[in-house]
C-alpha cells in the first residue's frame, strides 16, 4: 500500500547509507510540512581498512557494512530514546553506488521493516546530498542550480522542487573528486585524496603550473578531467627526472606547488560552470553538495563569486558534505512530504548501481 505523509501528522524516518565506503544511519522526523528535524545519527567511515589497498576494495566495502549497519542503527535509534516501533519509515540509499554494498543497505532496510510492518523507500544516493544542506542552518528554498561535486558524479542540475531534477550538464570523463583522487595518488598523498591533496595545496603557488581547463571554451555546461590528471603526471614525471628521483621522492614544496596547481584548475573550472549555470538558468541560488563540496579553496571561491554577482550560496554543514546517513533519511523525508507515493511494504530489495538523477519522479 502506498504511504504518504499527509496520512499522519508527524512521521519517524530511519535511513541508512551504504552505497560506497562509510555506512551511515540516521534518524529524521517530519513535523506536517515544516522541514524535517535530524534527531540522531551514526558514521562509520571504511577509510583505514581500503587506505592499505590506496582504493576501495568493493568486496571489503559490502561485508563491512554488514558488520555495522546494526549496531550503527541500534546506536540512533537509543540516542532518539526510541524503539523499532517507532519509526515509520525505513529510508536506504537504492543507487547509484557499488552493488553489493548497496545491496547490504537494501537487505538490512528491507529485513527491519517487515519485522515491523512499515513501508521502506528507497533513495537516490545524490538526492541525498543534493537535500543535505537542507540540514544546515542555512537551509536554501527551491528553485536553485545544484553543483553536485563526489567521488563518482560532476553534474550541475536545475533543481525546481524535491524530485524535480533537470540535468545541466556534467563530466564527460572523470569526476572531480576523482581528478583530486587520482592527482593525490600520484603525488603519493594515500587515499581518499581530496582532504590530503586540499592541505597539501596550503603549502603551495597555485600559479607554479599552468594547467588546462578543459571545455571551458566550449558554449555547453560539461566538465572533463580526465586531462587535467595526465597534464599533472606530465608535469610530475618532467619534474621527477630533471631531480633524478621519483615523482614521490620530489621535494614538498614542489608537491605542494602541483597539488596547489591542480586545485586551482579543478575548483577554476568548477566556479566559472556553476555561475554559468545560475546565468542560463536566470536563477540566483545556488546550492554545493557532494564530498568535494568540503573543499575550502572551492568554498572561499564560490562565495566570492556568488557575493559580487549578488547570488546565494548555501552548502551542507562540513560533516555532511561526504556520504552520511542523515542525507538518506533526509531526502526521504522531504519526498514524503512532497507526497511521494513509493515508500511501500514491498520488500524486494532491489537496487540501481545505475540511475540518472533526473530520471526521478515524485509519483
Ligand atoms: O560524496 P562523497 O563522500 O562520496 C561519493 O558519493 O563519491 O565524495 C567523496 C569524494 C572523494 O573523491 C574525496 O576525495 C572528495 O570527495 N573530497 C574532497 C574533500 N573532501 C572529500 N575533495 C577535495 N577537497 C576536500 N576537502
Ligand atoms: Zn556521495
Amino acid at each position: 500500500m502506498a504511504y504518504t505523509v499527509s496520512m499522519v501528522a508527524g512521521l519517524r524516518v530511519l535511513g541508512f547509507e551504504s552505497s560506497c565506503d562509510e555506512t551511515g544511519v540516521a534518524l529524521v522526523e517530519t513535523r506536517g510540512q515544516a522541514l524535517p528535524v535530524l534527531r540522531s545519527q551514526a558514521l562509520f567511515s571504511q577509510i583505514d581498512m581500503h587506505q592499505a589497498y590506496g582504493g576501495v576494495v568493493p568486496e571489503l566495502a559490502s561485508r563491512d557494512h554488514i558488520r555495522r549497519l546494526l549496531p550503527l542503527g541500534r546506536r540512533v535509534l537509543a540516542e532518539a530514546r526510541l524503539g523499532l516501533n517507532d519509526v515509520d519509515v525505513v529510508a536506504f540509499t537504492q543507487g547509484p553506488g557499488l552493488a553489493g554494498a548497496l545491496l547490504v543497505g537494501a537487505g538490512v532496510a528491507c529485513a527491519l521493516a517487515a519485522a515491523i510492518d512499515r513501508p521502506v523507500l528507497g533513495v537516490h544516493h545524490l538526492e541525498g546530498h543534493l537535500l543535505s544542506p537542507f540540514l544546515s542552518a542555512d537551509p536554501p528554498e527551491f528553485p536553485f542550480v545544484a553543483l553536485l561535486v563526489s567521488g563518482g558524479h560532476t553534474q550541475l542540475m536545475q533543481v525546481h522542487g524535491v524530485g524535480r531534477y533537470t540535468l545541466l550538464g556534467e563530466t564527460i570523463d572523470d569526476a572531480a573528486g576523482e581528478a583530486f583522487d587520482k592527482t593525490a595518488k600520484l603525488l603519493g598523498l594515500g587515499y581518499p585524496g581530496g582532504p590530503a591533496l586540499a592541505a597539501l595545496a596550503l603549502q603551495g603557488d597555485p600559479t607554479a603550473y599552468r594547467l588546462p581547463r578543459p571545455l571551458l571554451t566550449q558554449d555547453n555546461l560539461d566538465f572533463s578531467f580526465a586531462g587535467l590528471k595526465t597534464a599533472v603526471m606530465v608535469q610530475a614525471r618532467r619534474l621527477a627526472e630533471s631531480r633524478g628521483v621519483p615523482i614521490h621522492g620530489l621535494a614538498l614544496s614542489e608537491r605542494a606547488d602541483l597539488a596547489a596547481s591542480t586545485q586551482e584548475a579543478i575548483v577554476d573550472v568548477l566556479v566559472r560552470r556553476a555561475m554559468a549555470a545560475l546565468a542560463r538558468c536566470g536563477l540566483r541560488r545556488l546550492v554545493v553538495a557532494g564530498g568535494v563540496g568540503a573543499n575550502r579553496q572551492l568554498r572561499a571561491r564560490l562565495d566570492q563569486a556568488c557575493a559580487s554577482a549578488g547570488f546565494r550560496v548555501h552548502y551542507p554543514e562540513l560533516a555532511l558534505c561526504t556520504d552520511n546517513g542523515a542525507m538518506i533519511a533526509m531526502a526521504a523525508a522531504m519526498r514524503l512530504q512532497a507526497g511521494c507515493q513509493q515508500a511501500q511494504r514491498v520488500y524486494r530489495f532491489d537496487v540501481r548501481p545505475r540511475w540518472p538523477l533526473d530520471a526521478l519522479t515524485i509519483s
